[in-house]
């Protein structure tokens, strides 16, 4: 979907109109004017009331038909981002119009280019039947210009990661998406090194290795380096990449396998964000690790009871193949702490037990120390994504010393899973200041709903874009 600024002289003959209506058949503010060309009497017989969810589409005067889309009790950015992507799934025409004129809400153009791009997004390459969506543009009379240009870049960002985190493992094998994720750098204007197997063994990534052994697909290892002249800050991230995740010899049943393609979705998130970061030309300097690999059975695949050896920290004892998140993460933050960034982010879907905690739609937050967690709220929150704080309780680091080894990969016990993996993760940033983003719960939307589509939600990407730019503005 295209969507822009509309001409001073917008034509509306063939186009929808999308007009905010609030419970009890309110106007939204800004909507009045759009609304006064439409029958309101029709709006009652319809039993529309402006919910949260509710559209309806009638005819109108001017335009092919007017939507109106609810917005419930008021007009906020959440509200206004959330009825514009179910406005546009309702659309049938090919242009749609709406208006931004006096909507006194910070953000409002952010808001309806979210919802609208968001909402809108379709994953449909290995469709052969079915309907696209109706709409191919929307125009926005009145928006602020320079928000339209930083949500569309932001949004784009955030489809990337949707498209490859939809992809099927068959279709992303560690070399292949390691190729795509360079196409995609490099024409943001980055720098990109891809690590082959060879450069892996040379580098003595132990702990990657050791996850990929069981695959006959090789490891990839991808480094993007934005390094704007202007920088003074250095942002370190780190994201999950696991193309599939069996569970290795720990085999995963089959319900819980259904959804592992998702399991590289931080290092989409994390790539994803480096690009939107690059285009939108903020002044700090990124550097972008991820480490790809499957998780596979093969029969040289790493037995429990193996330890490995990651490029720098403790050494591991795999007690549990199915724990193999932190393993390539343990290799992936010693390779960016080599750059010595001012403040290092991962991203993982590293736990179901993050997804016990806090459900489909919250992800969780880890922090070195309590201000870099406020951080990523403050960050989580300008970006409207759900992010929560859960503890790095030191007294839980007990749990996973290992007989043999410096570390085991599980604590042993069935509680405070997130927890553990976190302070495992903790182990290998040591005095680094650092935050873990455990995205195993809402990585995947579970219904279509708002500017949420079934399938993948790319959280985290637009949290990641917020952070660089606080990074580049101190207060
Ligand atoms: N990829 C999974 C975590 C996950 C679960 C992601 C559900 C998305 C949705 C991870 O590698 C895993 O299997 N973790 C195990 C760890 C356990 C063996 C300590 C888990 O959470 O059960
Ligand atoms: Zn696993
Ligand atoms: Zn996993």
């Amino acid at each position: 979907m295209e969507i822009r600024n509309a001409p001073d002289d917008v034509d509306l003959t063939d186009a929808t109109l999308i007009v905010g209506m609030l419970s009890e058949n309110e106007p939204a503010p800004g909507a009045e004017e759009a609304y006064a060309n439409a029958d309101p009497s029709l709006l009652d017989l319809a039993k529309f009331e402006g919910k949260m969810g509710q559209t309806l589409t009638l005819p109108h005067s001017e335009a092919k038909s007017v939507v109106f889309v609810g917005l419930g009790d008021e007009a906020s950015y959440e509200t206004i981002r959330s009825g514009m992507g179910n406005a546009v799934r309702v659309v049938k025409t090919e242009r749609a119009v709406t208006n931004l004129d006096k909507i006194p809400v910070d953000g409002a153009t952010r808001a309806v280019v979210e919802g609208a791009a968001l909402g809108g997004y379709q994953f449909r390459v290995y469709k052969t039947e079915g309907e696209a969506l109706s709409i191919e543009t929307l125009e926005l009379i009145e928006c602020d210009e320079t928000e339209l240009g930083e949500a569309l870049i932001t949004t784009e960002a955030t489809i990337l990661a949707r498209n490859w985190v939809n992809t099927p493992a068959l279709d992303k094998a560690p070399e292949i998406l390691a190729e795509g994720m360079r196409e995609e750098a490099e024409a943001a204007g980055l720098t990109v090194e891809v690590w082959d197997q060879d450069r892996i063994v040379a580098e003595k990534l132990g702990a990657l290795l050791g996850v990929a052994a069981g695959s006959d697909r090789p490891p990839r290892l991808v480094v993007i380096e934005y390094q704007p002249e202007s920088a003074e800050a250095h942002l370190g991230l780190v994201g999950k990449g696991i193309t599939f995740d069996s569970g290795g010899l720990s085999i995963k049943t089959a319900q819980y396998m259904e959804e592992m393609k998702d399991d590289m979705s931080g290092a989409a998130v994390v790539v994803a964000a480096t690009t939107a970061i690059a285009r939108l030309g903020l002044p700090v300097r990124v550097t972008t690790v991820v480490p790809l690999t499957d998780n596979a059975v093969g029969g040289k695949a790493t037995r429990p009871g193996d330890v490995l050896r990651p490029v720098a920290g403790p050494t591991i004892e795999v007690l549990n193949t199915d724990a193999e998140g932190r393993l390539i993460l343990a290799d992936g933050l010693g390779v960016v702490r080599r750059y010595e960034p001012d403040l290092i982010i991962d991203v993982a879907t590293l736990t179901g037990a993050a997804h016990v905690a806090l459900g489909d739609k919250i992800a969780a937050v880890f922090g070195s120390d309590s201000e870099v967690a406020s951080q990523v709220l403050a960050a989580a929150s300008r970006a409207g994504e759900h992010f929560w704080e859960l503890p790095l309780f030191k007294e839980y680091k007990k749990s996973i010393e290992s007989d043999i080894a410096d570390l085991k990969n599980i604590s042993g016990g069935r509680y405070g899973g997130a927890i553990t993996a976190a302070l495992f993760l903790s182990s290998y940033v040591e005095d680094a200041k650092w935050a873990h983003l455990d995205i195993a719960g809402p990585a995947r939307s579970r219904e279509t709903a708002g500017e949420h589509v079934k399938g993948a939600s790319g959280i985290g990407v637009r949290t990641l874009v917020e952070l660089a730019r606080a990074m580049a503005e101190p207060a």
